[in-house]
C-alpha cells in the first residue's frame, strides 16, 4: 500500500509542478483530503481525472472557489516538490518509519501516545528527536 501511494504521489508532484498547481494531500486512515490550487481551467481539468481515478472511490467536492493568490505555494521554497505532505498519528499503527522513508512529508503530527508523558521518559526524548 505505501508503496502504492509513493508511486501515486511521485507522478502528482511532477505533474502538477508540470501545470503550475500547487496544494496538499493529507493521507489518514484510508481517506484523502486534498487541497489543489492554480488556473482555474487546469485544476478543473485535473480534478476530472482524479475523480475517474478507480484506485478510489466517493470522491466530494468540499469546495471549489477563486482565489486571490495561491496560499500554499510557499512550500515551493522549502521543498523541491509542488506539494506538501503531512503524515497524521506518526508512530501509531501504518504510520510508521516506512511512511517517513517513502514520502518525506513536510509535516507530521505525532501520536498522542508517543509524546504523552515526554518530559519524564527518556527512550520517548530519543525517538522524537530522531524523527523531527
Ligand atoms: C487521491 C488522489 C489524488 C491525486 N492527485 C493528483 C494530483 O494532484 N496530480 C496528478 O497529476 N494526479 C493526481 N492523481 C492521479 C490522477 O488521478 C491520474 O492518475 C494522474 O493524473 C495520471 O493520469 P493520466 O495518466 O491519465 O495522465 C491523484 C489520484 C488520487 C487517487
Amino acid at each position: 500500500m505505501t508503496e502504492e501511494l509513493a508511486e501515486l504521489l511521485q507522478g502528482a508532484r511532477d505533474t502538477n509542478a508540470e501545470l503550475g498547481l500547487t496544494g496538499m494531500l493529507l493521507y489518514a486512515e484510508g481517506s484523502f483530503f486534498q487541497v489543489l490550487e492554480g488556473q482555474a481551467d487546469v485544476v478543473d481539468a485535473l480534478y476530472d481525472k482524479i475523480e475517474r481515478d478507480k484506485r478510489h472511490d466517493q470522491v466530494t467536492l468540499v469546495i471549489r472557489e477563486p482565489i486571490p493568490k495561491p496560499c500554499l505555494r510557499f512550500h515551493t521554497h522549502s521543498s523541491p516538490s509542488s506539494m506538501s505532505v503531512a503524515i497524521d498519528d506518526f508512530g501509531a499503527g501504518y504510520s510508521g518509519l516506512n511512511m517517513l522513508a517513502d514520502f518525506q512529508p513536510g509535516q507530521i503530527k505525532i501520536d498522542m501516545n508517543l509524546v504523552r508523558g515526554i518530559e519524564r521518559h527518556g527512550p520517548r526524548q530519543a525517538i522524537v528527536r530522531a524523527v523531527v
